[in-house]
């Protein structure tokens, strides 16, 4: 899976993308990842990539030319599916980890990477979806990207390897993940769970999914409507909710 990542700051990229899991999986030639200056793609001498917004207010607007030309550049580059544009964006649809699961299985992925007061509005038309990680605003669409692409690639064949495997992680069939313990048994008089030191394999199957019910109905109640629960499982819901 191909990563082309459109940015005004290339250097951002460079520890993420060498570093652990996903340097890993770019050393491989599992994923590869290119970063691009949209600055590259500026007409004139002075390679403006931006620009004072029309109808007067504070900052810059990102023009939508250099953009334009990038992707056009980048579309036309290689042989390959043609890729799917994201744009990050605070306005965007919140990403999820069905999204992310979702976009594992394209070739090519763009990212246009925002910055200043964002971006004229015509880029929205060069994208064919908008994500927002949080709702909060960032500086630019660097870390988003980034966010994006780790979530992406942890689904891509062979980038997780068999232990860090995403099996029964938070949000695989709609629960979070159940409570990790690693050794001492006991630390200042906080003791491991029984169960976890009893050696029955069938016992800490059980536990880990009730705790997983637990805490999903503590932690993030909306998620327990559309998880997939057994009849069994939905009882024990309404018995914790006291119902
Ligand atoms: C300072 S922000 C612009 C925010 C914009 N003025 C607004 O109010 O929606 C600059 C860029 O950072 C990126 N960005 C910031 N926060 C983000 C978020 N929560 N999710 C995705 N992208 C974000 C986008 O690419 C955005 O164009």
């Amino acid at each position: 899976m191909r990563f082309d990542i459109l940015t005004l700051f290339p250097g951002f990229f460079d520890g993420p993308v060498r570093e652990s899991i996903i340097g890993r999986a770019v050393a491989n030639g599992i994923i590869e990842v290119k970063t691009w200056n949209i600055r590259d793609w500026a007409p004139g001498k002075h390679k403006t990539t931006d620009d004072a917004p029309y109808g007067g207010g504070p900052g810059m607007v990102m023009k939508v030319e250099p953009i334009a030309l990038a992707l056009e550049a980048l579309s036309n580059a290689t042989d390959a599916a043609r890729p799917v544009v994201i744009l990050p964006t605070p306005q965007g649809k919140p990403f999820t980890h069905a999204q992310a699961q979702q976009l594992a299985s394209c070739e090519r992925i763009i990212f246009i990477c925002g910055r200043y007061e964002g971006f004229d509005e015509r880029i929205r038309g060069l994208a064919d979806a908008e994500y927002s990680i949080g709702d909060y605003v960032l500086t630019g669409g660097e870390i988003p990207a980034l966010a994006m692409m780790d979530a992406v690639s942890r689904f891509v064949p062979g980038v997780l390897g068999e232990p860090e495997s995403a099996h029964d992680e938070s949000f695989t069939d709609g629960l979070l993940e159940y409570p990790h313990y690693t050794r001492p048994e006991d630390y200042k008089g906080m003791r491991v769970p029984e169960v976890l030191i009893s050696g029955n394999h069938g016992r800490i199957a059980l536990w880990r999914r009730e705790q997983r019910i637990i805490r999903t109905l503590e932690r993030r109640p909306e998620l327990l409507a559309a998880a997939e629960l057994t009849p069994e499982e939905r009882r024990l819901v309404e018995r914790l909710k006291g119902n």
